[in-house]
């Protein structure tokens, strides 16, 4: 059986910066009660131009990159998206056609469960030997469909596209288990009512602000600390391992109490576990993506490290997955790597000949300056 090695990862954040403060002149609340709540600090707002498929572009080509593989390799695009461009076409087939990918491509609506269900998705197509490399995007612009006056939820989110390259190896890395979860009981607590087929878009579901999400956050929370740590437990335990041996815990980057809480029960420290939420908010499906390239960049996910990864979401949802990591290529050779094997081999015949000759014009030349 062959395995998923995660082979690149990339990120993309818009620039703009939305702080607790800007949210003060918004709405009525405070940088003390947001803090307190929620953990967050600031957040990133997409710009005039940017969108969940230009976004979701930057972030794979970074990652494709760091895989040293070119777009045209890829077998498979997997986007996990709540806010896609369109409601069609689905935004996987432009996010392939600008990426120049000649492959399938669908997106998957998880909510901010999302990134893991894809993830999981990814090792199944590798695992069967159908495909040898699989792109992996979580991508949001949640600014787009949040009432800017309804301070239940405005200040929880932001946006964001993280991206990974899943590649088959012999080596037994990446996913090594998994555990997807739905009680679509739970509906009516994180929705977007207008829109659908049950209330199509019109006038009413203007007036009625029913295109914004609705959220009963105490309900959510509840949810949210009833199914991380459980979550987490069951795929650890499915991988064969026990918490001790967990070198990073990287749960859905929603609120700082709820992940706290989950560190507790699974009697994890804190500094096993990673959090990026007072910079970005709750960026839905790009939360654990986005959380996952910053563990890596900061050193805190090296060659070897097991991690698991953790998100709950609308749905109400929830998926935990268990990766290894294998080894981490240095980015600085991605580009090189990039060509393919025989036209690299060309290449470095060419500039070893160049260099060669370069250096019998040079020679005389260096030889007639140091005479003077
Ligand atoms: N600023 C100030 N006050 C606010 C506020 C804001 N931004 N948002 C809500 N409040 C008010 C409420 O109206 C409520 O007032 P009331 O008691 O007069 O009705 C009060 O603060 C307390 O609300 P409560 O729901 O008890 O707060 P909380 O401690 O549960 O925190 C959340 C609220 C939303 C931060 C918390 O419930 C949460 O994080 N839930 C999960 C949400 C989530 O993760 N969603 C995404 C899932 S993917």
């Amino acid at each position: 059986m062959k395995h998923g090695r995660i082979a690149g990862w990339g990120k993309y954040v818009p620039k703009k910066v939305l702080t607790n403060s800007d949210l003060e002149r918004l709405v009525d609340t405070s940088d003390e009660w947001i803090v307190t709540r929620t953990g967050i600090r600031e957040r990133r707002i997409a710009g005039e131009g940017e969108t969940t498929m230009t976004m979701s572009v930057a972030a794979a080509r970074q990652a494709l990159d760091r895989a040293g593989l070119r777009a045209s390799e890829l077998d498979l695009i997997i986007v996990a998206t709540s806010s896609p461009d369109y409601m069609l076409p689905p935004v996987s087939s432009m996010i392939q056609d600008r990426l120049g990918a000649q492959c399938g491509a669908f997106s998957l609506v998880a909510g901010c469960t999302g990134f893991v269900y894809g993830l999981a998705t990814a090792q199944q197509f590798i695992a069967s030997g159908a495909y040898q490399n699989v792109l992996v995007i979580g991508a949001e612009i949640i600014s787009r469909n949040i009432d800017w006056t309804d301070r239940n939820t405005c200040v929880l989110f932001g946006d964001a596209a993280g991206a990974v390259v899943v590649q088959a190896s012999d080596t037994p890395t990446g996913v090594l288990s998994f555990r997807l979860g739905s009680d679509g009981s739970g509906a009516e607590h994180l929705m977007v009512h207008g829109g659908g087929v049950v209330m199509p878009m019109s006038q009413r579901v203007v007036d009625e602000r029913a295109h914004y999400i609705r959220m009963n956050g105490r309900e959510v929370f509840k949810f949210a600390t009833r199914v991380l740590a459980r979550a987490a437990l069951e795929a650890v335990e499915g991988a064969g391992l026990a918490m001790d041996d967990v070198d990073l815990l990287i749960p859905h980057q929603a609120n700082l109490r709820i992940i706290e809480v989950a560190a507790r029960q699974l009697g994890l420290p804190m500094d096993k576990v990673f959090v990026n939420l007072e910079r970005y908010g709750n960026t839905s499906a790009a939360s654990i993506p986005v959380a996952l390239v910053e563990a890596i960049e900061q050193g805190r996910i090296t060659e070897n490290s097991t991690v698991v990864m953790v998100g709950f979401g609308a749905g109400l949802t929830w998926a935990s997955a268990v990766v290894k990591m294998g080894a981490l290529d240095r980015p600085r050779y991605a580009l090189w790597r990039s060509i393919p094997g025989r036209a690299r081999a060309r290449a470095r015949v060419a500039m070893r000949t160049l260099s060669m000759r370069a250096g019998a014009l040079l020679l005389p030349l260096y030889a007639r300056v140091t005479r003077r």
